[in-house]
């Protein structure tokens, strides 16, 4: 088994984090780190909210009961020479100070922002971009780490570019206006979203999260080579807002191919996307990538977003645009915290062991 920790085990990702990985077959929990103020703690301890006793657990069904026992350790004393992998969950700005710091000695898949942008850094989407893994030789050769950072991408972006590749791959891409509603989830849970901000409310502004998305979209749909990295050269408009959902971010997408691209060979690239990559057979995999419906009432968050454990990514609402000509429109929804993070970083994880990165 390989030794994994967690930081940020109390935050929302890290919970899911928790739950991808209490029976994994191939990792096996050894730590869980958070900030100061829950280190020394339990786990079950740390997670009560300190003013009301409550317990904080957002991620679904609750954790078997041992794990409420394991010690939260503090993510900055943390020796990462006992791990395999790091699985970190934390803000971007700690994950600049700490995630370095871990990788001097092992991998560190990251659900965070911090490193995405670095030209040595990959933004692994499992299925979409395998030839980026090489940039993983070129950040530890230059940083002269034992280990590297493999970030995830943002959860706006994970929906979005599962959904573009297979259109880039077959038809070309020109340009994509994308609008989003995002679950009060992905804000995390300090700093999130009031419940009194949301509720019978829509909220048309997330700071960053439009110039994440565009960057994050065309870094990873670009073409990697010995050279480097080249961004895909995709116009891309984004509108990003929060809706009053718990988990599962939903976007309506118009995209603009170069080839014409008739709606049965879109639905058929759709649902064919990721065939080789599901046969590798790896344990948090969904079976499918991309479920499309037929019925115009589908994608819903309630309805949709656990579809194969939060894995899959469900498309509905596709048809040729009325504005513009090789225009095609689609409903996206895809579940934020888990393949939009955690257990789609334990995927990605998966992968780089399956690619002899770590172990
Ligand atoms: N929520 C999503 O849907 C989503 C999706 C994709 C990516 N992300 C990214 O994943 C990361 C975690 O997001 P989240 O939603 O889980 O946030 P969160 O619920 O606010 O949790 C943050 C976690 O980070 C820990 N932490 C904060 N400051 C720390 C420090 N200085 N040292 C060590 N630990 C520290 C917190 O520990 P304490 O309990 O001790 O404060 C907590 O465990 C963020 O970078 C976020 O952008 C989130």
């Amino acid at each position: 088994m390989l030794k994994a920790a967690i930081v940020g085990a109390t935050g929302l990702v890290g919970q899911q984090f928790v739950l991808a990985l209490q029976h994994h077959p191939w990792f096996r929990i050894e730590a869980l780190a958070a900030s100061r103020r829950a280190a020394g703690q339990t786990y079950g301890e740390a997670l009560r909210d300190p003013a009301s006793g409550a317990r904080q657990w957002y991620a679904g069904p609750e954790p078997e009961a041992s794990l409420w026992d394991l010690p939260v350790e503090a993510a900055e004393d943390l020796d990462a020479s006992r791990f395999d992998v790091v699985f970190s969950g934390v803000d971007a700005e700690a994950a600049r100070v700490l995630e370095p710091q871990y990788a001097k000695h092992c991998a560190v898949i990251s659900t965070a922002s911090a490193f995405r942008y670095d030209d040595d850094v990959p933004i692994l989407v499992p299925g979409v971009n395998p030839e980026h893994v090489q940039l993983l030789d070129v950040q530890r050769r230059q940083r002269g780490w034992r280990g590297f950072i493999a970030p995830n991408p943002n959860c706006t972006t994970v929906g979005l570019v599962i959904t573009l590749a297979p259109l880039q791959r077959h038809f070309g891409l020109e340009a994509v206006v994308m609008t989003s509603m995002q679950a009060v989830s992905g804000a995390g849970r300090r700093g999130g979203v009031l419940a009194l901000d949301l509720l019978d409310n829509l909220i048309p502004y997330i700071p960053n999260e439009e110039e994440k998305v565009r960057r994050e979209t065309c870094k990873i749909l670009g073409r990697c080579s010995a050279a480097g990295l080249e961004p895909a050269p995709l116009r891309i408009s984004a509108t990003c807002t929060r809706v009053p959902v718990l988990d599962g971010h939903t976007e309506s997408v118009l995209a603009l191919t170069q080839q014409p691209a008739p709606l049965a060979a879109v639905r058929e690239a759709f649902a064919r996307f990721g065939e080789d990559f599901v046969r590798l057979g790896l344990p948090s995999s969904p079976r499918q990538f991309i479920v499309v419906h037929d019925d115009p009432f589908r994608p819903q968050p309630r309805l949709d977003r656990d579809c194969d454990d939060g894995m899959a990514t469900v498309v509905g609402r596709l048809r040729a645009d009325t504005a513009f000509e090789r225009g095609v429109q689609y409903v996206v929804l895809s579940h934020n915290t888990k393949m939009g993070a955690a257990k789609g970083a334990v995927l990605a994880a998966e992968f780089l062991v399956h690619r002899g990165y770590i172990g």
